[in-house]
């Protein structure tokens, strides 16, 4: 049986696409056991509906793989609550954004196979009892701990009965920073400026931070051993992304907009954390951390 532990927008998803009779959702500790099943309307990428209706996993003994779709900030939480109950040897699959929360888990379980992954599919929830596949991508998958190595070829397998288009990543930690800079770049200007990602890029308020920010990333990659990308480069990287996804409102403009928890702690926070670990001032993405903080509830 395959669990997913976080049934919002990317772990409906997941779950509409395998086959459903080895499915199941883990239930936040404070349910209803004696809700039966989770259902709702799936809308796949071709626009076609289709009525998902899963149990309620029931016993947790049997888990070959889970997905954790928790957001970043509820993850650790979530698998302490589940995680004694879950045999050893499920592989344990992290999809959060940003980083900081995967080592944290990799950090509590050592000896677990945990392994981390960077998706750029997108899934929405417009209401809901509607999940919406809002933009197909792909998928890498990488190991965070050792036990972790020798699962990924058979993890990376059971992924892909979904239909979707997954990777093994033996390297994932440079993939998860190439998502984080360009969440660190965009994410924070559209909750702040509270507009879509492509609107940023005229506004004085970038405009003057950008460059800064850049220097600042990119001295954090160099002294951390992810890679040594220009400032300039990193730039370009995340304009490009915010002309591509013009129209697109950002998971954490989002979230301000519904009055929801962002994950700024594990974007620019984390790199403000970082900064203080290897002595590199961040006043950018401390600034930027700051002003989201104060736009949402934590
Ligand atoms: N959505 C995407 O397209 C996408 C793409 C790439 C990466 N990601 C990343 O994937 C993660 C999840 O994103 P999302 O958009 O799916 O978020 P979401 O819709 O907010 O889903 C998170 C789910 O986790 C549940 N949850 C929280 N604490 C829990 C606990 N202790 N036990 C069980 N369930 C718990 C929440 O329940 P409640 O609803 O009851 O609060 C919610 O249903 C984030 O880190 C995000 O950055 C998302």
């Amino acid at each position: 049986m395959i669990g997913i532990l976080g049934a919002g927008s990317l772990g409906r998803l997941w779950a509409a696409l395998f086959p459903q009779d080895q499915v199941a959702f883990l239930p936040r500790p404070d349910a209803d056991p004696a809700a039966a099943t989770l259902g709702y309307t799936f809308e796949s990428i071709q626009g076609s509906q289709r009525t998902i209706a899963l149990p309620w996993l029931q016993s947790p003994d049997d888990l070959t793989l889970l997905l954790v779709t928790t957001k970043a900030g509820d993850t650790l939480d979530a698998l302490q609550h589940w995680l004694p109950r879950i045999p050893e040897s499920a592989p344990i699959v992290l999809f959060q954004n940003g980083l900081g929360s995967q080592q944290a888990v990799a950090d509590a379980w050592p000896e677990r196979p945990i392994l981390a992954a960077s998706t750029t599919e997108g899934a929405n929830r417009p209401d809901a009892a509607r999940v919406v596949h809002a933009g197909t991508g792909e998928t890498w998958v990488g190991p965070l701990t050792s036990a972790a190595r020798t699962e990924l070829a058979g993890v990376v397998a059971q992924l892909s009965i979904t239909g979707l288009l997954v990777h093994a990543e033996d390297e994932i930690l440079p993939r998860l920073w190439q998502k984080l800079v360009v969440n660190a770049g965009i994410n924070p200007f559209t909750a702040i400026l509270d507009c879509p990602n492509g609107d940023i890029l005229a506004n004085e308020f970038f405009l003057s931070h950008i460059d800064p920010l850049c220097s600042e990333i990119a001295r954090l990659m160099a002294a951390g051993g992810i890679g040594t990308p220009s400032p300039e480069e990193l730039r370009q990287r995340i304009e490009t992304v915010a002309r591509n996804t013009a129209r697109n409102t950002s998971s954490m403009r989002g979230d301000i907009l519904n009055g929801r928890t962002t994950e700024i702690d594990f974007i620019n926070g984390y790199l403000v954390q970082l900064g203080r670990r290897l002595d590199i001032p961040t006043a950018v993405n401390q600034l930027l951390t700051d002003k989201v903080k104060q736009l949402s509830p934590h």
